[in-house]
């Protein structure tokens, strides 16, 4: 049976004491809802990969609450790493380092690296905190599934699976922590989110990039980052092996809609109009021009909502790519749609 609890105090201690003895809470996060375990606990850590139905090749986010608990998990603490932590944590960004060796392989998914961050949200520090150990926490969707954003999402996916469900608040972000690979010898992001490249760099004060499989997401405008793109240094395989995982993926056919923002919403109405004519059931995701922080709160919740609907055809406009959060949003779009893109 799965608890779902409300973040109080006593809750929140009684789901600590959940993932001290071994079991799998969900909890919120700034980002997105995690599927939480102790890191540490090989058994636990294995649970979350079974519930997920996740390959387990593919790494899981280590969480702490207290910057003093990285020592435990990485050797390497290099002035960069200090500055990052300082300046973004707690917040949407997660550092890719050396692992030390008291950390499970299954946690790491084999790797030789850790990723960890500390989120920015009250309840889960407190659950991390009382739980004494650092917790692994994919993001708490079945694999496949788009990331959860509301407790609802999470209760849909996990009820009767897991030990214990924490029901917070909407996630602010809504899409999942940037993935910084700091082992690297320029720190390169293999995960865009909220946080961009140029956010990191002003703070690092050296130049930071995009991982070069990123900058295949087939956008209108690379002008920003594409100088990286040639880059021979950086090999163009997943580097972060949930790169290479069909993500997000709705139950309906996705298009993306892809051109400037006038032109987009007249060819979305042409083509749910002409769709609608042959009897097919056709859901829109189109978010303003500009509005890239809102869209990031809400793609994931809209993808689930029209999901649930059964629909034949999902039509989601593009939005640009030159902003930072535009481009990390896009990133889940073209992977919900599986790269079915139309241009305008
Ligand atoms: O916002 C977030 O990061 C959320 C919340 C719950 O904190 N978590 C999350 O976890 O999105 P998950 O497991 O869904 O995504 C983790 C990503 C995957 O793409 C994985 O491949 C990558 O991080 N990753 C984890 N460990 C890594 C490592 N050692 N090296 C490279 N990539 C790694
Ligand atoms: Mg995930």
């Amino acid at each position: 049976m799965t608890k779902i609890l409300n973040p109080t105090i006593e809750n929140i201690k009684e789901a600590a004491a959940i993932i001290k003895n071994g079991g799998l809470v969900s909890f919120p996060t700034e980002t997105v809802y995690g599927l939480g375990a102790n890191a540490l606990d090989e058994v636990a850590a294995k649970k979350i990969y079974e519930a997920k139905g996740r390959p387990s090749d593919n790494p899981m986010i280590v969480h702490i609450a207290r910057a003093s608990d990285l020592g435990q998990l990485t050797p390497m603490l290099s002035e960069d790493i200090v500055k990052l932590v300082d300046h973004f944590w707690p917040g949407p960004l997660t550092l890719v380092l050396e692992k030390k060796d008291g950390i499970p392989k299954i946690t790491t998914g084999g790797l030789d690296t850790v990723a960890v961050r500390m989120p920015d949200d009250e309840v889960a520090l407190a659950l991390i905190n009382l739980a004494d150990c650092p917790v692994a926490a994919p993001s708490a969707n079945l694999s496949g599934r788009p990331s959860p954003t509301k407790a609802e999402h999470v209760i849909k996916d996990f009820e009767g699976k897991i030990d214990a469900i924490i029901t917070g608040e909407d996630c602010k972000v809504g899409i999942e922590s940037t993935v910084l690979d700091m082992t690297s010898e320029i720190p390169t992001i293999l995960r865009p989110g909220i946080l961009s490249a140029e956010d990191i760099s002003t703070v690092l004060n050296k130049e930071v990039i995009y991982h070069p499989s990123l900058l295949g997401q087939d956008c209108d405008d690379f002008s920003k980052i594409s100088k990286n793109k040639n880059d021979e240094n950086l090999k163009t395989s997943p580097k972060s092996p949930g790169m290479k995982y069909k993500h997000y993926a709705p139950k309906a056919q996705m298009i993306v809609v892809e051109g400037s923002h006038k032109k987009v919403k007249e060819e979305i109405e042409r083509l749910k109009i002409l769709n609608e004519r042959l009897g097919n059931e056709v859901g829109v995701i189109l978010f303003e021009e500009k509005e890239f922080t809102y869209a990031a709160q809400n793609f994931f919740a809209e993808l689930r909502d029209l999901d649930e609907k059964n629909l034949d055809l999902i039509l989601a406009g593009a939005m640009s790519s030159t902003d930072g959060v535009g481009f990390a949003v896009m990133n889940r779009m073209f992977k919900a749609a599986g790269y079915n893109i139309v241009r305008v």
